[in-house]
């Protein structure tokens, strides 16, 4: 069918207890991969683009082949822009046929960030496409941030009623612990549920949205590690903290890196298994197969499953 807002898609997850994932693709293989989980699992999904994606693939490539794959099946999806920096862009994907658009403007000031979110949802909301935004900031281990430097950069429930209540967003990614990537935490694993609650609370039941929620599962680790990938020290979410978080009230979950992994480890899987075969279609298809799996897994994980 065709693609369907980020609002709609949202209103799918329901009061609470049920999120919809969104993943993140920049080629064929994951698009058709996560299509098919969505069609095999009757299962809404977010189809995720990074500004960096766009970059790779091209923005009229993503829309002409994301609309021609969703048309396979009847689950409605989103084609989604993840973390909107440029304004131009954002206008752009707009124009082009993307139905819903993330602004991050979180690594400035608030009082820039919300005239700059205000602004996009004027434009986006024209069109029809629902907008989501940014408060806090992800760090993670990469970024060499100290513990307490980094509990100063998560979001400010008071700061959320009013940025909620002033842009007109349809969706709040509020920073409560998590990051970007496969190397989360440098100790144990840990989120700040006791200001998602606040946060919570204080914007209304607005949906909210979980970056950096791949868990880098122990299979997929060992997996990587027995083909060679190198990915020492990687640590995410734990499942238990993800469905804690959607139980009080997330309601989409961003997932890339735990597809990446997938993706690869299958990749050198095959050409450990079989040196002479060199047809993409090989080893490109076997690792669709194994990302179609993941985002099987993670749906039903998110509760949407059927
Ligand atoms: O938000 C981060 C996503 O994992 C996208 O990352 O910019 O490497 O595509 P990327
Ligand atoms: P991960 O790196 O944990 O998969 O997070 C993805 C994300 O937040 C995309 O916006
Ligand atoms: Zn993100």
């Amino acid at each position: 069918m065709s693609l369907v807002s980020g609002r709609d898609l949202l209103a799918a997850a329901g009061a609470g207890g049920r999120a919809v994932g969104a993943f993140n693709f920049s080629n064929l293989e994951f698009l058709q991969a996560i299509v098919a989980a969505a069609d095999a699992r009757q299962t809404p999904a977010f189809l995720a683009t990074s500004e960096s994606a766009i970059e790779y693939a091209g923005l009229e490539s993503i829309v002409a082949m994301t609309r021609a794959t969703a048309e396979t099946t009847k689950v409605p999806l989103c084609l989604h822009l993840d973390h909107g920096k440029d304004l131009a862009l954002i206008r752009r994907c707009v124009e082009a046929g993307y139905t819903s658009v993330m602004i991050d403007a979180s690594s400035l000031p608030f009082e820039e960030n919300l005239r700059q979110t205000r602004a996009v949802v004027q434009m986006a909301h024209a069109a029809g496409v629902s907008v989501e935004a940014e408060l806090g900031r992800l760090v993670g281990r990469e970024d060499g941030v100290v513990v307490a430097e980094r509990e100063a950069l998560f979001v400010d429930p008071a700061e959320a009623a009013r940025f909620v209540a002033e842009t007109g967003i349809d969706s709040l990614a509020p920073a409560i612990g998590t990051a970007h990537g496969a190397f989360k935490f440098k100790g144990e694993p840990k989120l700040d549920f006791d200001r998602l609650g606040k946060v919570r609370e204080a914007t209304g039941g607005l949906p909210l949205v979980l970056h950096g929620a791949s868990s880098v599962p122990q299979n997929l680790l060992d997996k990587c590690e027995r083909y060679g990938l190198d990915v020492k020290g990687a640590r995410g979410v734990p499942e238990p903290d993800l469905v804690r978080a959607i139980a009080m009230g997330v309601s989409k979950v961003n997932v890339d890196t735990d597809l990446r992994l997938a993706f690869a480890a299958e990749v050198r899987h095959v050409f450990s298994e079989q040196p002479k075969d060199f047809d993409p279609r090989h080893y490109l298809g076997r690792a669709r197969d194994a990302v179609r799996e993941l985002v099987e897994q993670k749906m039903e994980l998110f509760g949407l499953a059927k």
